[in-house]
């Protein structure tokens, strides 16, 4: 049933219970007035009567007192509301007053006569010769009364007809707002959240169309929200599972089949513990377990298994999936990145990292093989050249009669083993800098340059020295110092260069942090790229790898001819394994 009816039904019944009251108050009023009116005047009636029966006795003055009184009683004809009969002494009806002509032939139901008709007694008044009785007829008075009430009737009538129609008529004027809002409600039900409500004039059902748009507007956000998170979990590299607590899955996205091999259709309402190996069973519950305690599961290493069986190592992240209205944890959202490519990745760097130490190490070893071969050709042969030397000094300088032959030999003796003095210490430099270990890096590097410069006197080294480059780890200067050394030689070799220019300097500030920077720059003919990868040359890989075993980089630029080949080394100085390079 409608408001408008509800409304309506309680007008009727407030107005029926106020017309039920007032008719009854009415009614007692009505007869009262109806009982005081009627007995004034059977009052007035017989106070005339006892006057016309003084009157009439006076009039007959013995003759016949009854019909005297008879024609008084005509003449005087109905007195208020009563009706007035003489008898005689035999009780023979002689006079009845006439019938009254006021509202002649109509009377009030009897039911409401009867309800206001006063309790009123005939008076009788007694004469020699007779009786009169005057009967009090409230029947007039009752139907005035009755005729009243029905108008009365009739206007509260009118009034509750008019009323009602009005109250009917303005609910469905200003309930017409609550039309477009039931319309509105269903449509977003039915998945239409773009609906908005109007403007109301009325403030009521303004506030709640204001209500409504803002809930509207609400709903469409998260839902495009929602629309987009879901698609973004759809779309993303890592397979999404969301399950409940009993392991059924209720999400599984296009990740998670390519990973698992198991189509959305195939697993979906199955349960999710038959991806977990018999070994992470227990894992698996572990994990749920959890969740069940509202944790969260952050990137736990562990293994699925796919749909052929095959073991796929996986980087496992959960969350509780909450009832946002019961606050009950319903399930668990779970993402699982593939880690196969990752762990190849970092075996590779592994892999890698031990090459570097595994160079750097066999460096540091040769660099000491060549310091004890150099200290043993200082100690060993440099003195036995030295004596061969002195005693051929000796031998050539002796007047005793040594002939001038052996003299002469003894000369050469002496001049050879000065050559091979020379050639051993040359060889001893080049095994071993002296000045490296004794003077530092730049001393180093200024001799070998210098010794460069007297040996080419055709090409024009420079030595460019930054601040800051001694101080070093001694690995890092050996390993500076040779590739200056084998960039020098490769000058002479294959350039064709008339000038070089060598630069070492100290980039604190560099992509790999702290770094000493070595570049060696000739302008000769340009490197020939195929040869520069022949397998069988190795002072560019050697120099490479030295580089690389202290985390750093080497770069060779060529230009054409007239150009010449630049190196350029980066060579990282806080290197924490660098002094300690040991395999692992
Ligand atoms: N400064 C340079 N100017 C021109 N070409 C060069 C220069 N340095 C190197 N090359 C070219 O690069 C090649 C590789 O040099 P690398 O030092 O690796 O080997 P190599 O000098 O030939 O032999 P080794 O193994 O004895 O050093 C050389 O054969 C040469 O052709
Ligand atoms: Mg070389």
């Amino acid at each position: 049933m409608s408001l408008r009816f509800w409304i309506n039904l309680v007008i009727t019944v407030v107005v029926a219970g106020f017309a039920i009251v007032t008719a009854y108050i009415l009614v007692g009023d009505l007869k009262k007035s109806i009982n005081e009116e009627i007995e004034a005047g059977t009052r007035v009636t017989v106070q005339l009567l006892e006057t016309v029966i003084a009157s009439s006795q006076e009039a007959a003055e013995g003759g016949d007192e009854m019909a005297a009184l008879a024609m008084f009683l005509r003449d005087a004809g109905r007195v208020r509301a009563n009706e007035i009969r003489l008898y005689d002494a035999l009780d023979n009806l002689i006079y009845e007053s006439p019938p009254s002509v006021y509202k002649q032939g109509r009377w009030a139901p009897e039911w409401f006569a009867s309800l206001v008709r006063p309790p009123l007694p005939d008076v009788r008044l007694e004469l020699p010769g007779g009786t009169i009785v005057v009967t009090p007829d409230s029947s007039r008075s009752i139907l005035d009364a009755w005729d009243e009430l029905k108008w009365l009737g009739g206007l509260l009538l009118a009034f509750f007809v008019l009323l009602n129609l009005l109250v009917f008529w303005l609910l469905g004027r200003f309930m017409q707002p609550l039309q477009s809002i039931l319309a509105g409600l269903s449509q977003m039900e039915r998945g239409r959240f773009d609906v908005r409500l109007p403007e109301y004039r009325l403030p009521e059902f303004a506030s709640i169309s204001h209500s409504f748009n803002r809930m509207a507007q609400a709903l469409e956000d998260s839902i495009f929200e929602n629309r987009r998170l879901a698609l973004i979990a759809q779309q993303s590299s890592d397979a999404i599972i969301i399950h409940d607590l009993e392991g059924r899955v209720s999400f599984w996205n296009s990740a998670a089949e390519r990973m698992f091999g198991y189509w959305a259709s195939e697993i979906l309402g199955n349960s999710a513990m038959k991806l977990a190996p018999p070994e992470k069973q227990d894992e698996l519950r572990d994990t749920l377990d959890k969740i069940r305690r509202r944790e969260r599961v952050e990137h736990l290493e562990t293994t699925r298994l796919t749909r052929s069986g095959e073991l796929v190592d996986v980087a496992l992240s959960a969350a509780p999936l909450v009832d946002p209205v019961s606050d009950e944890v319903i399930g668990e959202i779970c993402a699982m990145r593939d880690m196969t490519e990752h762990k190849r990745m970092q075996q590779t760097e592994e892999a890698l990292e031990q090459n570097r130490r595994l160079t750097q190490l066999i460096q540091s070893r040769l660099e000491e093989e060549r310091r004890n071969i150099a200290r043993e050709l200082h100690d060993e042969l440099g003195q036995c050249v030295t004596a061969i030397k002195s005693i051929g000094t000796a031998i050539s300088n002796r007047q005793d009669g040594t002939s001038e032959e052996t003299r002469k030999n003894a000369g050469t003796i002496v001049s050879v083993a000065s050559h091979i003095y020379d050639v051993v210490h040359s060889i001893i430099r080049q095994l071993r800098p002296s000045a490296l270990d004794h003077l530092g890096l730049s001393e180093a590097l200024r001799e070998v340059v210098a010794a460069f410069q007297s040996r080419h006197p055709e090409v024009v080294a420079e030595l460019v020295l930054g601040p800051d480059i001694d101080g070093s780890a001694e690995d890092i200067n050996i390993t500076v110092y040779r590739i200056v050394q084998e960039c020098l030689t490769n000058v002479i070799r294959h350039s064709q260069a008339s000038r070089v220019i060598i630069a070492v300097s100290r980039d604190d500030n560099s992509s790999m942090g702290d770094a000493l920077r070595v570049r060696v720059q000739d302008n000769g003919k340009g490197l020939d790229v195929p040869d520069a990868s022949a397998s069988s040359r190795f002072g560019l890989m050697g120099m490479r790898e030295r580089v690389q075993a202290f985390g750093g980089s080497l770069d060779i630029v060529s230009g054409g001819p007239g150009e010449g080949v630049m190196v350029e080394a980066m060579i990282p100085v806080k290197q924490p394994q660098a002094e300690t390079a040991e395999l692992t």
